[in-house]
C-alpha cells in the first residue's frame, strides 16, 4: 500500500484544490486577455501542492528538500527575470528537460529500492520503468534542443541509415527495459537508464533548428507523461493530475504546431527539414527595390486597406509600441488596418500575439492566417515587419524548397508590399525569399524601431 493512502485528508483536499487551480489556470491561458492571470492561478496551485507535500507522513530529509527548493526558486526567479522574450523557447526546453530528468530519477530511485528487496508490484514497476524511459529521453533531447536554439550546436548531425540505426537502438533499449522488469537488478536498471539517455541524444541530433519548437513541445508532452507515471508510483495525485495536464497540453500543442508547418510529427522526427539546409529558390532572383520611409508613409496613408505582418524581427527590435503608434495614425487617416498573425511567426507559439497585446493592440484588429489570406488580393499595402519565412512564397510554389508545404501569409498577392528588415539576411530556415524581389515589393531597410519611426515622421508630416 502506498503512503498516500495513510495521508491526512488535508493533503488529498489540497491536491484536489491544486488540480482545480491548474485546470482553471490552463483555461484562462487560452485567451490573451486572461493569460497572465491564468499563469498566476496555476502557479498558486503549484505552491499549494508543494507546501502540503511536506505534510506527507514518513517524509524525511526536510532540510535537503528545502535547500533544493530555495536554490531552485532563486535560480528560476533570476533567470525568468533576465531572459529575453526571444530566448524563451530555449528556456522552456531547459526547464522541460529538468522536469523529465527529475521524473526519470524519481522512477529510478523507486526501482532501485525494489532491487534492494523493497516490495513493488507489477503495475507500479512497469509504470516506473516507462517513466524512466520517456523522462530520460526528454532530459537529453531537451538539452540538445536547448543547445540548438541557443546556437551552441549549429549543425544537424546525420549519417546514412541513421533512422534505421536509431530504430534498432530504440528497440534494444525497450527490449532491455522488458528484461530489467523480469530481472530487477541495480546494474540492469542503470544500463536501461543510460540507454534511454543516449536515445534522447540520438533522436534529437539529426533534427534541424527550424523544427525545434515542435520537438520541444513533444518532449514537454513526454515529461508530463513521465511525471504522471511516477506520480502513480509514489501515490501522489497532484503529480498524476499535473503530469496528465502537461502531457495532454503538450500533445495538442505539438499537433497544432506541426499542422501550422504542414508537417506530420513523424516527418519532424525522422524527416530532413532543418534550420541549416538551404534548398529552394536560392539562385539569382534579380534586384531588391528600396523605398524611403517618407514615400512608404505616403503609400500607406493613401491606402484604403493595410495589413501588417509582424515577425521575429519586430520582437528583436521591440518595436511593438512604435508600431501601435503608427497604426493609430493610419486609422485616424481613415485607413482600414489589420494585423495578420502566422502561428509560427517569431520563436514561440503565440509570440506575436503577446507582443501586440503588450502594445495594447485590440484583439479585433488581429486576424489569423486562414481568415486574412483570402483578403490579401483586396489589400493595398501589406507591411511586413521583420518576418521572412512565414511570408516566403517558395513554401507554396517551390517543391524543392526545404519549407515547401508550410502554410504562409500570402502577402505576395497584395497590390503592394513593403518589407522592413535590416539587410539581405535570411530568416530562421536560412533560405532566400522570392517575395523581396517581386515587382510590387519595396524594401525599407533598417532596424524595425528606426524604420517605423521614419514612417511615423512621414505620416505626421502629411
Ligand atoms: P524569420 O524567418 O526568422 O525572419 C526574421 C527576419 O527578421 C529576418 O529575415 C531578419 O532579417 C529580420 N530582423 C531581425 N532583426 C530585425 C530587426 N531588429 N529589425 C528588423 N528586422 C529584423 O521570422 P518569421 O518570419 O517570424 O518566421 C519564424 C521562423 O522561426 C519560422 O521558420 C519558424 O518555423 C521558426 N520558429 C518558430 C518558432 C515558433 S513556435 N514561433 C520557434 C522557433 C523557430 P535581417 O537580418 O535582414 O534584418
Amino acid at each position: 500500500m502506498s503512503e498516500f493512502e495513510y495521508a491526512p485528508e488535508l493533503i488529498k483536499f489540497s491536491y484536489f484544490i491544486a488540480a482545480i487551480l491548474f485546470i482553471v489556470g490552463l483555461r484562462r491561458m487560452s485567451a490573451p486577455g486572461t493569460a497572465k492571470g491564468g499563469i498566476v492561478w496555476a502557479g498558486f496551485g503549484m505552491v499549494i501542492a508543494t507546501v502540503v507535500t511536506f505534510l506527507t507522513p514518513g517524509m524525511e530529509n526536510y532540510w535537503l528538500i528545502l535547500a533544493a527548493l530555495v536554490s531552485a526558486t532563486v535560480l528560476a526567479w533570476v533567470s525568468g527575470k533576465k531572459v529575453a522574450m526571444t530566448d524563451m523557447p530555449q528556456m522552456v526546453a531547459l526547464y522541460n528537460g529538468m522536469g523529465g530528468g527529475s521524473a526519470a530519477f524519481i522512477g529510478a530511485m523507486e526501482l532501485y529500492k525494489a532491487t534492494n528487496g523493497h516490495q513493488m508490484s507489477a503495475i507500479p514497476t512497469s509504470l516506473a520503468l516507462i517513466g524512466v524511459f520517456i523522462g530520460a529521453i526528454s532530459l537529453t533531447g531537451s538539452l540538445i534542443a536547448f543547445g540548438k536554439l541557443q546556437g551552441l550546436i549549429d549543425k544537424r548531425y546525420t549519417f546514412p541509415g541513421q533512422n534505421i540505426f536509431n530504430g534498432i537502438f530504440a528497440l534494444a533499449v525497450i527490449g532491455f527495459g522488458i528484461y530489467t522488469f523480469t530481472h530487477m537488478e541495480a546494474m540492469n536498471l542503470w544500463i536501461f537508464f543510460g540507454g534511454a539517455l543516449v536515445l534522447g541524444f540520438l533522436m534529437t541530433l539529426p533534427i534541424g533548428g527550424a523544427d525545434m519548437p515542435v520537438v520541444i513541445s513533444l518532449y514537454n508532452a513526454f515529461t508530463g507523461l513521465a511525471v504522471s507515471f511516477e506520480g502513480y508510483v509514489l501515490g501522489n495525485w497532484a503529480m498524476i493530475v499535473a503530469g496528465m495536464l502537461v502531457g495532454a497540453a503538450g500533445t495538442l500543442l505539438t499537433q497544432l504546431m506541426a499542422k501550422a508547418m504542414n508537417r506530420s510529427i513523424a516527418n519532424v522526427l525522422f524527416g530532413s527539414m532543418g534550420g541549416d539546409d538551404s534548398g529552394g529558390a536560392d539562385g539569382d532572383q534579380g534586384e531588391m527595390k528600396e523605398i524611403e520611409g517618407a514615400d512608404a508613409a505616403i503609400m500607406m496613408a493613401y491606402a484604403e486597406r493595410v495589413v501588417i505582418v509582424p515577425g521575429y524581427g519586430l520582437a528583436v527590435a521591440q518595436a511593438q509600441h512604435k508600431l501601435w503608434e503608427m497604426t493609430q495614425l493610419l486609422t485616424e487617416n481613415g485607413v482600414d488596418v489589420k494585423f495578420a498573425i502566422h502561428p509560427v511567426a517569431g520563436r514561440m507559439p503565440g509570440h506575436m500575439n503577446v507582443l501586440l497585446a503588450e502594445a495594447g493592440v485590440p484583439y479585433d484588429m488581429i486576424e489569423d492566417m486562414e481568415d486574412i489570406n483570402p483578403q490579401f488580393k483586396q489589400t493595398d499595402v501589406a507591411l511586413v515587419i521583420g518576418a521572412n519565412d512565414v511570408v516566403n512564397p517558395a513554401a507554396r510554389d517551390d517543391p524543392s524548397s526545404s519549407i515547401y508545404g508550410m502554410p504562409i501569409l500570402e502577402t505576395d498577392l497584395a497590390k503592394n508590399v513593403i518589407v522592413i528588415k535590416r539587410g539581405r539576411g535570411t530568416g530562421f530556415a536560412g533560405i532566400q525569399n522570392g517575395l523581396f524581389f517581386k515587382d510590387n515589393t519595396k524594401m525599407l531597410f533598417g532596424d524595425a524601431q528606426d524604420a517605423i519611426s521614419e514612417l511615423i515622421t512621414g505620416l505626421k508630416e502629411l
